[in-house]
């Protein structure tokens, strides 16, 4: 969700200002990861402290602030060994300001600075557990605990050496990170680790390494923490207890050579321009560099786990390795969703005891229960998720749910009372028709609730609560990992609206359970992306598309066909199946493209009716059915098979081949998939 860059050089000297470049060199190329606020922390020049410098907005304005202040005299002086570590940020705890920007810090002394990607969702009970010692926090970030449970571990454990004190650690946090830290108590020494969250460090050397191998150092697995030891649940009074520690690193020196420079980094965007050899850290890899020597450390041995990371050796340019070996950034979001509908669900969604709990909008259920509606609103794709969940929403909260686009719902100066509830959907939080249609609302004593990916945006400032959907920065143009975002957020919503409603319980329980299944079915649907990009072959010189569908895939049609119109510039229509007679049908003959989505849910016989309309005259659809359905498939020779899930979660199973398609058209018809002609990504204007 955000970059991570730290360097360190081992008897190689460099300048505080050089590496002040180095670091702001690094975030540069990060910063598509993220981009509201960035900072450094370094050595300062007497070498018993940490500076750090941190700013809100772009990596420039950090520059501009490090040119002002850290350039000349000692800075220009060079160090022999030195650790630097950096971050650009893209909110998720704490809206974008100095304050919450990383590196933060264990105490006014700067003895441990940390940066973070992702999200500690375990954050409020470490925070509580701290704050008990004496601990004050400084920033509203998750992040912020783990320097000072390092340092509450570094008190406590004298004798911990600085990997330990990371190591134990990690092991108190729960959700996903990646984490490197500096310390002025261990100079030159850096530690990093990863869990979800990517992570890879690069290594330089004047000559080529004796080995292309990282020994793993393994702890000895005795005792695992039982949970009532453990303050990851609720024991916030008990001391952290600690587990064995690892082997001690003096046994390895795996690399030779004296001088040495090391890159922590998030991808391999920031690294490549230095050294191509890298190692990828895996999952709860604990990274540790001490008197140049880099260790990898794990606490516990599994049978099949190897006894050495690999060093690879990139042979990517830096575009490429940005896009993460994807053409484009769209491409590229598209295939993240199964990580993003987690990072949605993260800290919100409890499998194991079916809870679920929207912390921005908890305090405003009971109000929310008494209103008179539920009114949706946004444009474009916003409103599609909208509409995507209308129906589950009307179900679960058995409220009259109006669903609008912002700017005809303006036009109409549509009555809006005090017991309204106004959700206003935008990706960027900033769309002005929905942050005019808030105002309207807000002014007439609606009770106003934002639904945005971007912590800090308008609309989450301007609402009087909310959920941020945290799918991490859209660069695309063409939403897509916003869409099923928002669309999970509002089923959350549903979910949260019903818990004591007794009639609904099997119903939730059955929507929970296919919650937990959506990253593996979204993943096994992203694998029809060669088949998609045969029917894209198929189609991609023709002039336009139908795409039809009712019940809860006609949200599909509509995003499916916007997609299309937005990137290819071919015109397509997404048509409720249920109109076909009344109009649409005259479009069909043996050479329209029709695609439909016919899937086992209520409307299944009705689509199906649908369907023998279009053969009948003469088409030839392209069906989305479920996987193994032959009855659907024998009535026609395209068709894409999707997993099976709850009806009111198709629409993310549906809208995925479709983001494909119009992605596939698009390279296609050679289109500029990230930046359609006259469009934007955030519509700041009316
Ligand atoms: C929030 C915190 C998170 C903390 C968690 C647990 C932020 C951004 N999130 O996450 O740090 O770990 O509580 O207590 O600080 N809001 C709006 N309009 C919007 C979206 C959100 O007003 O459009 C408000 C919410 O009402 C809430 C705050 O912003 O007050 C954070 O929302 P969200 O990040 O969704 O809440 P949590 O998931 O609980
Ligand atoms: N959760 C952290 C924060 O909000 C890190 C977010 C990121 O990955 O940039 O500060
Ligand atoms: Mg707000």
């Amino acid at each position: 969700m955000c970059g991570i860059f730290a360097y360190l050089n081992y008897l190689t000297p460099k300048s505080r200002q050089e590496v002040l470049d180095l670091l702001v060199t690094g975030l540069k190329r990060l910063e598509y990861r993220g981009y509201d606020s960035t900072g450094v922390a370094i050595d300062s020049p007497d070498n018993k402290n940490i500076v750090m410098v941190k700013r809100t907005g772009k990596v420039k304005v950090l520059e501009e602030a490090i040119q002002e202040h850290f350039s000349g005299g000692e800075y220009s002086k060079p160090v022999l060994t030195h650790v630097g570590i950096a971050h650009t940020r893209w909110a998720t705890h704490g809206v974008p300001c100095e304050r919450n920007s990383h590196p933060h810090r264990s105490d006014d002394g700067n003895g441990f600075v940390v940066v973070h990607n992702g999200i500690i969702t375990n954050y409020n009970d470490v925070k509580t557990f701290l704050a008990k010692r004496g601990y004050e926090f400084e920033s509203d970030t998750d992040t912020e605990v783990f320097a000072k449970l390092v340092h509450h571990l570094w008190k406590t454990h004298p004798t911990y050496s600085f990997r330990e004190l990371v190591e134990q650690a990690i092991l108190q946090v729960e959700g996903a990170f990646a984490i490197a830290v500096k310390s002025k108590y261990f100079p030159g020494e850096c530690v990093a680790s990863r869990r979800s969250s990517p992570l890879l460090v690069g290594i330089k050397t004047k000559t080529r390494l004796a080995t292309d191998h990282i020994p793993i150092l393994y702890g000895k697995d005795e005792k695992k923490l039982s949970p009532d030891q453990d303050i990851r649940p609720h024991g916030q009074s008990r001391e952290l207890p600690v587990l064995p520690r690892s082997e001690s690193t003096s046994e390895f020196m795996p690399l030779e050579e004296k001088e040495v420079e090391y890159f922590f980094a998030s991808d391999a965007s920031a690294v490549i321009e230095h050294t191509n050899r890298v190692i990828y850290l895996e999952d709860d890899d604990v990274a540790a560099v001490r008197d140049g020597t880099l260790s990898i450390h794990r606490l516990k041995k599994s049978l099949d786990d190897p006894h050495a990371r690999e060093i690879t050796t990139l042979k990517m340019e830096i575009q490429q390795i940005m896009k993460g070996n994807y053409d484009y950034f769209m491409q590229k979001e598209i295939f993240e969703q199964p990580d993003s509908v987690v990072n949605t669900m993260r800290g919100r969604v409890r499998f194991d005891g079916n809870a679920i709990v929207l912390g921005g909008i908890k305090d405003y259920i009971p109000e929310i229960k008494r209103c008179r509606r539920l009114m949706l609103i946004g444009c474009g794709t916003s409103y599609h998720s909208a509409v995507a969940t209308r129906q589950l929403l009307e179900e679960l909260t058995e409220l009259p749910v109006m669903v609008e686009l912002a700017s005809d719902f303006l036009d109409r100066n549509t009555p809006i009372f005090r017991d309204d509830v106004c959700f206003f959907i935008s990706q960027s939080g900033e769309t002005a028709d929905t942050l005019m249609a808030l105002r309207y609302c807000k002014q007439r004593g609606a009770l106003i609730v934002g639904i945005t990916n971007t912590v800090g945006s308008s609309i989450c400032r301007e609402s009087h609560c909310g959920v941020h959907i945290n799918a991490g920065p859209e660069i695309g143009v063409a939403s897509t990992k916003a869409y099923t975002s928002q669309f999970i957020s509002l089923v959350m919503f549903a979910l949260v609206m019903s818990e004591d409603r007794l009639s609904l319980q099997q119903r939730r329980l059955e929507i929970l359970q296919a919650l937990s299944n959506l990253a593996d079915q979204i993943r096994a649907v992203l694998q029809l992306d060669s088949k998609v990009q045969e029917l894209a072959k198929d189609l991609y010189q023709h002039k336009s598309l139908l795409i039809m569908g009712r019940g809860y895939n006609f949200a599909t049609c509509l995003e499916g066909a916007l997609k299309v119109k937005e990137l290819t510039y071919m015109h397509s229509e997404g048509i409720m199946a249920g109109e076909l007679k009344h109009g649409p049908l005259a479009l069909v003959d043996d050479s329209m493209p029709v695609l439909m989505i016919v899937l086992r849910d209520p409307v299944y016989v009705k689509c199906m009716n649908a369907l023998q309309q279009v053969t009948s005259r003469k088409g030839c659809p392209i069906i989305i059915c479920e996987e193994g359905d032959e009855e659907t498939k024998a009535f026609s020779s395209r068709h894409l098979e999707i997993p099976r899930t709850v009806d009111c979660l198709q629409g993310i199973l549906t809208v995925i081949p479709m983001q494909l398609l119009s992605y596939h058209i698009a390279v296609l018809r050679g289109c500029d998939v990230d930046c359609p002609r006259n469009l934007a990504k955030s519509v700041t204007v009316e």
